[in-house]
């Protein structure tokens, strides 16, 4: 890949940021389909900075990570609807100056689940009431599914189930309601602590989907024991490709390479 004059800046703001494998994945989908462009990690102190910066170097797009989801959205000059529904944006297009955020999180969630399930007419519990189970609820809910959220503190639980228009549960009540998806959306059982898990084994039964949003380990606790239990299992790595393949719509007008993109990021983690 030359660069020159003419390459395009794009990149993930975020703090901390150098974990993220979003510049792996998007410079590698970037090389295969032959665009002059380059995607770097800033992590940034000052929000309303970075967004002078952005406008006035002309980055082309922008992937938003914790803590900015929300706190970006007074600085853009448009939000799209299921971003401010969601009340998150992760993914910023730069149109000649005019900045326009969007969701690509629910999206990639929904694709990925999809891709491994019927999702109609189902029962899911999501663990957890942060920026990932709202995204995911908003979405889901659109979808018309029976959602429950099961969350550590209750009062955080309760606002985002009373917002979905869904029921909710303590963690510990999990086991007494039934459900045909679990999705986890906590950090619970990411890298470095591979051996918690948010829900008791209890809660698994065999004929379940159980997903975790996590990727880093690809197969956490939770799916583990999911998997001895006998139920399908998928872990967080295509809700993340999927979610980057519709930032690299938003941003080219082009399909992403998916395949590309998966395998970059799976030399990286494994
Ligand atoms: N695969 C992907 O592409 C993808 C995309 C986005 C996010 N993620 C992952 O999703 C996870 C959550 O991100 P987020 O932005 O939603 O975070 P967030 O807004 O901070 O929410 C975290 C949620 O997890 C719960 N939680 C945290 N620690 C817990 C513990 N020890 N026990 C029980 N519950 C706990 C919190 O409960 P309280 O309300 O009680 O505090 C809260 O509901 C992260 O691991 C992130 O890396 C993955």
């Amino acid at each position: 890949m030359r660069i020159d004059q003419y390459t395009q800046l794009y990149g993930v703001i975020g703090n901390p940021v150098r974990h993220s494998l979003s510049p792996i994945m998007h410079n590698a989908a970037f090389e295969d389909r032959r665009i002059n462009a380059v995607y770097l990690a800033f992590e940034i102190k000052e929000l309303e900075d970075c967004i002078k910066g952005v406008r006035s170097l002309g980055i082309k797009g922008l992937s938003v990570t914790i803590p900015f989801k929300s706190e970006i959205i007074p600085f853009l000059d448009e939000v799209d609807d299921l971003a401010k529904r969601i009340g998150a944006v992760n993914t910023v297009v730069n149109e000649d100056g005019f900045l326009k955020g969007y969701n690509t999180d629910a999206s990639g969630a929904l694709r990925a689940l999809e891709g491994k399930t019927d999702i109609s007419g189902k029962r899911v519990v999501i663990i957890g009431a942060g920026g990932t189970a709202r995204a995911a609820g908003y979405i889901l809910k659109q979808k018309g599914m029976d959602i429950t959220i099961a969350n550590r503190s209750r009062e955080r639980g309760m606002a985002l189930a009373e917002s979905l228009g869904c029921g909710f549960v303590n963690l510990k009540e999990l086991t007494d309601i039934k459900h045909d998806i679990l999705i986890n959306t906590t950090p619970v059982g990411m890298s470095p602590d591979v051996d918690e898990c948010p829900v008791p084994q209890e809660a698994l039964q065999e004929d379940m989907v159980v997903m975790d949003v996590i990727y880093n380990p690809l197969k956490t606790k939770l799916l583990a024991m999911a998997e001895a239990r006998g139920c399908t299992i998928l872990n967080g790595l295509p809700i993340f490709i999927y979610q980057g393949a519709e930032q690299f719509r938003l941003w080219t007008g082009l399909d992403a390479p998916v395949t590309i993109m998966d395998e970059a990021v799976k030399k990286v983690l494994v």
